[in-house]
């Protein structure tokens, strides 16, 4: 399925975006990408303010003066709409609504919004409502004509509520259904993935800067259909598909929601499940639009993001995407280690993507590395844990039951328990890795 790469003119909002510096930022690509995520959005972007700033101001973070110069570019515009891309908070908010006479919208407020235009399964949706509530829930400051509509009066309004109480009360309530609803999606999801944990197919997931081509490398790696659109966040919910690899067999290729510079922490919990695909994947494809000139800080931006989430231990490879419009021929780059470096593809031409496959082939074939462990007598568990995942080549015990193993094993499950038992793995370290063969181009 497609949609037009540019929304329809009909029913789009004039906005004005504000976009702020504050003392010590460089004035970078930011501005741009922020316009990009208000027309991602369906606006129609009026004008853009630039402010600069030596700190927040608590009432309107920008400031009386500009406040005032906003004001009278708003009347002049006819905009209904006025986009910030900092976190307000609702006092902020609201005081900038009186101000200017039209809505105001945060940076949150309009990745959710660009998230429940995207939302395509049912999670999603119910994950994009609930973190809209609950951004919603700490703004409400006076009646919530949305609601209106979805009370039927009788019954509903307890006594002596006013109209905020009622208001709150009911988002409250829509709140805690919607938790309820998604526990069970999720519990379904576990169980799917469980199933797919027990068939043992590695799992590749494809992350990246929104627009880096995600999908459209997914599609054209698995030959499937999922829906790509020059929009940002085309994908929200993850897609799976199996992808035959030569030489090594089936894995699942996952598609994974855009990354964002500053991903609004709220939003990380909402949408948690999406992104814990990419915790399951044995490698990570960290696709970037080698035809920006911005892609290095947009692969930091994703970068921050995984380690938030908790990925930074997966091993990943640099995809370039885009070689068709950034000047330089498809293939492999070598560190000096002879270990990949990248791979540079065109997900529209089709270029690089055997020596892709191949690459991907050669990494999910494993590394290993030998362990060192030193184990105390209580750590029985741990032992046959590290019995299971590994080979223990040497073990010795001391007098005090204590033990010293040697062991051998993917160099991903060692990464993974180090992390999980980080206390009581401290002392141990890993201390060979076999070097990585070169992949034919
Ligand atoms: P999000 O869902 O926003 O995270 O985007 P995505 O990373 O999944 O990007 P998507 O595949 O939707 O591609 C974004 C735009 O880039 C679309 O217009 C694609 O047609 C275009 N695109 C993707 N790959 C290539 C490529 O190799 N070359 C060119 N020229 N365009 C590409």
């Amino acid at each position: 399925m497609t949609e037009p790469a540019v929304p329809e003119q009909r029913g789009r909002e004039k906005v004005i975006l504000v976009h702020i510096l504050l003392r010590g930022e460089a004035d970078g690509d930011e501005g741009e990408e922020f316009r990009h995520l208000a027309e991602g959005s369906g606006a129609v972007v009026e004008a853009m303010f630039t402010v600069r700033r030596d700190r927040r101001d608590p009432a309107t973070f920008i400031g009386s003066g500009k406040v005032t110069e906003l004001a009278t570019a708003v009347a002049g515009s006819g905009a209904e709409l006025v986009l910030f891309d900092r976190i307000l908070s609702p006092v902020q908010e609201r005081n900038l609504e009186r101000a200017l006479g039209c809505r105001v919208v945060d940076r949150v407020g309009l990745i959710l919004d660009i998230f429940a235009r995207r939302a395509r399964t049912h999670e999603g949706k119910l994950q994009v409502e609930l973190a809209q509530l609950s951004h919603l829930r700490t703004r409400l400051v006076r009646g919530w004509t949305h609601l209106e509509r979805q009370r039927g009066g009788i019954g509903l309004r307890g006594p002596g509520e006013t109209q905020l109480e009622t208001d709150r009360r009911l988002i409250g309530d829509r709140i805690r259904m919607l938790r309820a609803r998604l526990l069970k999606v999720a519990s379904n999801r576990d169980t799917q993935r469980r199933a797919r944990l027990r068939a043992p197919l590695p799992t590749v997931a494809l992350v990246g800067y929104t627009n880096a081509g995600k999908s459209s490398l997914f599609n054209a790696l698995s030959h499937g259909s999922s829906y790509t659109a020059d929009q940002l966040f085309a994908t929200l919910d993850p897609a799976i598909r199996r992808l035959s690899l030569p030489g090594h067999g089936t894995v699942l290729l996952a598609d994974t929601v855009g990354f964002l510079r500053e991903l609004p922490h709220e939003l990380i919990a909402a949408f948690r499940a999406t992104l814990e695909e990419v915790n399951q994947a044995q490698l990570l494809l960290h696709v970037v639009d080698a035809s920006d000139p911005c892609w290095e800080q947009q692969a930091a931006a994703v970068e921050a993001v995984l380690e938030e989430i908790g990925a930074a231990a997966i091993p990943r490879l640099l995809v370039r995407n885009k070689m068709d419009i950034a000047g330089a021929t498809a293939g492999i780059e070598y560190h000096a280690s002879g270990e990949v470096a990248a791979v540079r593809v065109s997900a529209l031409t089709g270029e690089g993507l055997p020596a892709l496959l191949a690459v991907i082939a050669q990494q999910l074939a494993g590394k290993r590395v030998r362990a060192e462990v030193f184990l105390g007598p209580e750590e029985g568990a741990l032992r046959a844990r590290l019995q299971r995942i590994g080979t223990v080549l040497e073990e010795s015990f001391t007098d005090s039951g204590a033990s010293h193993l040697l062991v051998d094993m993917d160099e991903l499950a060692w990464r993974r328990l180090c992390a999980r038992h980080a206390g009581r793995l401290s002392g141990c370290h890993a201390i060979e890795t076999p070097p990585t063969m070169r992949v034919q181009d």
